[in-house]
């Protein structure tokens, strides 16, 4: 009701207004002009531009002494104390809106469908301080005029670049994101001009696909709080005017293809302010410098995916309101530094694939606030995991792959001060059986013993596990039944699993029990390579979220259950090297999001049914089979 009225409300003014108050010839004409080149506004606003008072346009404000347009604020997230609204408008930013010359702000952000270029005539709005244009599908470049907006103090060109999902092409690459650009964004280098843009406080650049080096005289932005040049395609290296950055709060250059060293801090006192810094998913090296200790406001930091080499300085341990430390894939060497303990706001600590060698020093211990520690992959030779983290207060993320770990899993894991969340002992040397108080583990949300050399039944006690998302016990030697995991999270609405992978294993029985409990979220159930024999249960068809079933080398028999054909996303299908006799059901032709499929090797019989997706796969995914015929395969014999 309320917003109805205020929308007539509106509209009877600007009328109203249009016989006293005109406007500024050129900006009705820039005005106009925009409003041509949109050809659909579901925000509704550009339809209500009635008249000549384009002072009192929605989204429109006028200096109330010159009558000059100083402001059009039209973005596409619309937020008022009723409603929240995402608009979007398709069509064409027109060149005129640069006819507007007393603009002060402009603010076209998050126009999902807009697309064009930033006009080179944007130098006429020396005025500007403050440009939107992010969240569109604009393209080219960002034009050396720019140059000329010396009043500039907000710029925000960001993700025009826009990415979608597709679903993976093969398999189940459960962690491969496609990306599917519909535009790419801004190209071309950072104009020179740049530098003239001393009064830039908010620089954001990031998800386009900007080249070139970072202009050198960047340090000429004394203003400088936020900077984010990440998501492009910057090459050479981050230059060393950075450290005359004085108010940079915010920098964050990752994913790009920077190299060389990083260049800050010169000295004590530079970059005073610099509380999040992300430099990942680069191809820096050298050294961390050893002055990195004098960045003293840093608060978030990741150095992660780059060839940083040499050890971990121990001025890091000056950082005292660091938070987040995030050093994986690179090629650390050396201990921790016993500094390290200093970091007493550290929440997340993350070393992992990199090739740092243990003891871990006992300093570590005073890290009361650690609730994620990785550690994993790193030349560390554990042997045991020491009782000190155990006993870390707050910690409940624990990752320690591929440390060295042997002998059984330890008692120590029983009774943490913090429940654990999530645990990952995958690729160490652990031996004997899952324990049973494991089960009382009840917040495990992700758990990865996967190879190592685990023994034992897999325990009733896991239907403790009452929130359980991922479970991953791939390439051990478990043996008997799995029933117990198909108990697990059933008081979860829908069951809480989503990831199984039970590979590699000696297990014999048990899959009768799929049906048991609910698992509508199940995504990824991998039983290969065990020795289960049985039939597939029809109740298999309840796991509707199934994208990727691998039940191949096992010896599994009987018919192929149609309530597979149910399994509408699934995307992979592997049941290779089994007994399965009799036909393929013709409801299998149902399957359309299936790109992986193998039945090879089992006791199939009879025609394949005739069409897509079927038709689509080569030979050898039929191949092997007691009498299979019909496309792909050789016709059948009437
Ligand atoms: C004109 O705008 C200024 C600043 O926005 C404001 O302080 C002033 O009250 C306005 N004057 C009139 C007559 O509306
Ligand atoms: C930089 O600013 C000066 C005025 O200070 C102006 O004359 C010049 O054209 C600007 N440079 C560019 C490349 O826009
Ligand atoms: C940093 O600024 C100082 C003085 O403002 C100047 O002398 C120096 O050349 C600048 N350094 C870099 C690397 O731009
Ligand atoms: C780690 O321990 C294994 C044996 O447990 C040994 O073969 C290896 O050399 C050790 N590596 C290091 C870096 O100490
Ligand atoms: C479990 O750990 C193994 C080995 O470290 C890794 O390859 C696998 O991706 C992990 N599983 C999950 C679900 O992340
Ligand atoms: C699990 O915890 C309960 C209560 O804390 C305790 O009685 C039980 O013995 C524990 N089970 C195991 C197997 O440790
Ligand atoms: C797995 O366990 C079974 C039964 O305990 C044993 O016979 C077999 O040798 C084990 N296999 C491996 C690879 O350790
Ligand atoms: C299932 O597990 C086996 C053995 O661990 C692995 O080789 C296979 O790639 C997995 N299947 C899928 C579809 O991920
Ligand atoms: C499988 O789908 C068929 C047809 O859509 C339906 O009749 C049947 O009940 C479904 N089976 C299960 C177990 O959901």
């Amino acid at each position: 009701m309320g917003c109805h009225c205020q929308m007539l409300w509106l509209v009877l003014a600007s009328v109203m207004v249009a016989t006293v108050e005109g406007c500024d010839p050129g900006d009705l004409k820039g005005l106009a002009s925009f409003r041509g080149g949109i050809h659909m506004d579901t925000s509704g606003r550009l339809a209500k531009w009635a008249g000549r008072g384009c002072c009192r346009w929605q989204g429109v404000a006028c200096n109330n002494r010159t009558g000059r347009v100083t402001e059009v604020h039209l973005p596409g997230f619309i937020s008022t104390t009723d409603f929240v609204f995402q608009s979007q408008m398709e069509g064409w930013l027109s060149p005129s809106i640069t006819l507007l010359t007393s603009l002060e702000v402009l603010d076209l952000g998050g126009l999902v469908g807009l697309s064009g270029r930033i006009p080179t005539s944007i130098g006429r709005l020396e005025n500007l301080k403050k440009l939107y244009l992010y969240g569109n599908k604009l393209t080219g470049p960002v034009p050396d005029t720019i140059g000329k907006l010396l009043k500039l103090e907000e710029l925000h060109l960001h993700e025009n670049r826009l990415s979608g999902f597709l679903p993976p092409a093969i398999g189940c690459l459960k962690n491969l994101n496609v990306l599917l650009l519909h535009s790419n964004g801004f190209t071309g280098n950072i104009p020179g001009s740049f530098s003239n843009l001393t009064n830039l406080m908010h620089l954001d650049l990031h998800s386009n696909s900007l080249s070139g080096r970072i202009p050198e005289n960047v340090g000429e932005l004394q203003l400088l709080e936020e900077f984010d040049l990440s998501e492009n395609f910057f090459t050479g290296e981050i230059p060393v005017s950075v450290n005359n950055l004085t108010s940079i709060s915010v920098m964050y250059l990752d994913t790009n293809h920077l190299e060389g060293e990083i260049p800050f801090p010169s000295n004590y006192g530079v970059m005073p302010m610099l509380g999040f810094l992300r430099l990942q998913n680069n191809q820096l090296s050298g050294k961390i410098p050893p002055n990195f200790g004098y960045l003293v406001s840093l608060q978030r930091v990741s150095l992660e995916n780059n060839k940083l080499q040499g050890e971990i300085p121990s001025s890091l341990g000056n950082l005292q309101a660091l938070t987040e430390l995030y050093l994986g894939g690179n090629e650390l060497s050396g201990v921790i530094p016993k500094s390290i303990g200093r970091l007493s706001r550290l929440i997340m600590l993350s070393l992992s694939g990199n090739s740092i060698q243990g003891p871990l020093p006992d300093e570590m211990s005073a890290l009361q606030n650690l609730q994620t520690l990785d550690l994993s992959f790193n030349s560390l030779n554990l042997s045991s995991i020491p009782r000190w983290l155990a006993e870390l207060p707050s910690l409940s993320r624990i990752l320690l792959a591929g440390c060295g770990i042997e002998g059984q899993i330890p008692d120590l894991l029983r009774l943490t001060p913090s429940p654990i969340q999530e645990l990952d002992l995958s690729a160490n040397y652990l031996i004997g059986g899952i324990p049973a108080w494991m089960g009382n583990l009840t917040q495990l949300y992700s758990l990865n013993l996967s190879r190592n050399h685990l023994s034992s039944s897999i325990p009733a006690s896991v239907v403790g596990f009452e929130v359980l998302g991922v479970l991953d016990l791939h390439s051990n030697n478990l043996t008997g039944s799995l029933e117990h995991v198909f108990k697990i999270g059933t008081s979860f609405p829908g069951g809480s699993l989503t990831y199984i992978d039970l590979s590699d294993n000696s297990l014999t029985s048990g899959i009768d029990q799929i049906g048991v409990g609910t698992l509508e979220r199940l995504e990824y159930l991998n039983l290969s390579h065990n020795l289960l024999e049985g039939q597939l249960p029809t109740s298999v068809a309840k796991s509707t979220a199934l994208k990727c079933l691998d039940l191949s080398y096992n010896k599994l028999g009987f018919g192929l259950v149609e309530g597979l054909a149910n399994l509408s996303n699934l995307e992979t299908l592997k049941l290779q090297r089994n007994h399965f006799t009799g036909g393929i059901p013709v409801e299998f032709l149902n399957l359309k999001n299936l790109k992986d499929l193998d039945l090879s090797n089992n006791l199939l019989v009879g025609e394949i049914p005739a069409g897509k997706p079927l038709s689509d796969f080569p030979q050898s995914c039929f191949t092997g089979n007691r009498g299979l015929c019909g496309k792909p395969l050789s016709p059948c014999k009437s």
